[in-house]
């Protein structure tokens, strides 16, 4: 054992001392799993899920085509799509406990917060959650997809002093929630657009919360847990959180010709542009090239084109100033155009993350199936990535003992 030195006389660290630099990976281009639920192309911004692109989905399916996808591997026929339709109806009342406990939170709390809450009150009430079979994970799976609108509206309503609405057979998921959250009929135009939203966020393969969701089901926990981690990861500005703060940072920045000023200065404090720049996208985002046209035509229909017209400027601008400053490109990603989009649907903005967690809940889903019950071999094994013990404040040895009258 070596002895050293526990730092100066208040305990920091010694300035003689080279502390050794940290390295954080981020995981950044490390293969860790094999997945047959979705591939995302970075060079080519190409996305495609179990095969299709995202492109053909968007425009030719609508949301509960792409669960069924994403959960049974295939396309359905025109009666499985049917059976299936009419499972999401059964499974989407939430139990009127959860909706009660609901009521008891403070009308303030994050709704990302709530949705995540949620979750284990939903588990406590489903008879699957002690059986661990693929049958069994796929029934709790598409109850999670089924009620995480109906718990997101009910919040919705909740928090404004409002009854909860319960869902109709008569809507598919995008419309239930709309009609859920307003307690009105949606607009046909605005359901279509909102569906494709939610076909467009479902799946992304190895994103920080789908990684979250499988890790946590790589110990064999069953599917709340996995997604309740998956929720909190979700919520990070980073990862879902950007498209909230990208409507905040456009109301921040409030008129067009105030566009390159802002981005002038975001680029020389070193700040961030939120919606800008992707993991792994070196080109902009197939989806945010879907969602611009629709984020236009919203504000067509709402008589306000003043927040696309602003993202557009920032995409412009911010594209230009990144070239000239740091000689690279950077490309648009998902939450980009999907804040303005959604604020001209009238949705409130800090529903914008929960939103995109009632859309990937259905690619969590397949992932934890997969990560559980995937029947090609090698199977999945539990993670236990490993670190580089560095030591404290003078090196990797180990210290001392120190009694307490010493320290
Ligand atoms: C998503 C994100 C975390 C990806 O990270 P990444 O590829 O690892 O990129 P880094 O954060 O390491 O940034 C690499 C460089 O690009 C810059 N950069 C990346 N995204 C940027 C952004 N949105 N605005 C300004 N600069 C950005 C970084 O400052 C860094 O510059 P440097 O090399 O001069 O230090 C990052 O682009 C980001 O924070 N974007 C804003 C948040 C967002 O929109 N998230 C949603 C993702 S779908």
């Amino acid at each position: 054992m070596t002895e050293k030195s526990a730092g100066g006389a208040d305990g920091a660290p010694d300035a003689a001392c080279d502390t050794p630099p940290i390295k954080d990976t981020g995981l950044r281009g490390l293969v860790i799993a094999s997945t047959k639920v979705s591939n995302v192309m970075g060079k080519e911004g190409k996305l495609i899920y179990r095969g299709y692109r995202i492109e053909d989905l968007a425009i030719n399916a609508n949301f509960e085509e792409v669960i069924h996808l994403l959960l049974y591997e295939k396309l359905p026929s025109k009666s499985e799509l049917a059976a299936f339709k009419s499972r999401l109806n059964r499974e989407r009342p939430v139990p009127d406990a959860v909706l009660d406990a609901l009521r008891t939170r403070p009308s303030d709390s994050l709704p990302m917060d709530i949705l995540q809450a949620a979750v284990p009150m939903l588990a406590n009430h489903d008879p699957d959650v002690s059986e661990a079979t693929r049958e069994a994970t796929l029934r709790m799976g598409t109850r999670l997809i089924a009620r995480f609108p109906t718990v997101l509206a009910a919040w919705e309503r909740i928090r404004n002093g409002l009854d909860p609405v319960a869902p109709t057979p008569d809507l598919d998921q995008s419309g239930n929630f709309l009609y859920m959250m307003t307690g009105k009929m949606p607009d046909s135009e605005v359901d279509h657009f909102f569906d494709i939203c939610l076909t467009l966020h479902a799946e992304h393969s190895f994103n920080a919360s789908t990684f979250a969701a499988r890790e946590v089901a790589s110990t064999q926990a069953h599917i709340y847990a996995a997604v309740a981690a998956a929720v909190g990861s979700l919520s990070g500005a980073l990862h879902g959180g950007a498209n909230t703060r990208v409507m905040k940072m456009l109301r921040e920045i409030g008129e067009k010709d105030r566009v390159k000023d802002y981005v002038d200065r975001q680029i020389q404090s070193g700040g961030k542009i939120m919606g800008l720049g992707h993991a792994v996208y070196d080109v902009d985002d197939p989806r945010a090239r879907i969602l611009a046209p629709m984020s236009k035509r919203m504000g067509e229909r709402s008589g306000d084109l003043k927040w696309y017209e602003i993202t557009r400027e920032l995409e412009r601008e911010a594209k230009a100033a990144f070239k000239e400053k740091k000689g690279r490109d950077i490309p648009v990603n998902v939450d980009f155009y999907s804040a303005s989009l959604y604020y001209a649907m009238g949705i409130p903005i800090d529903l914008f993350t929960p939103i995109f967690a009632i859309s990937r809940i259905a690619g969590w889903v397949a992932h934890v199936l997969e990560e559980q019950y995937a029947d090609a071999a090698p199977k999945p094994m539990l993670y236990r990535p490993e670190s580089d013990y560095v030591g404290d404040y003078c090196g990797p040895d180990e210290c001392q003992w120190s009694p307490m009258d010493k320290r």
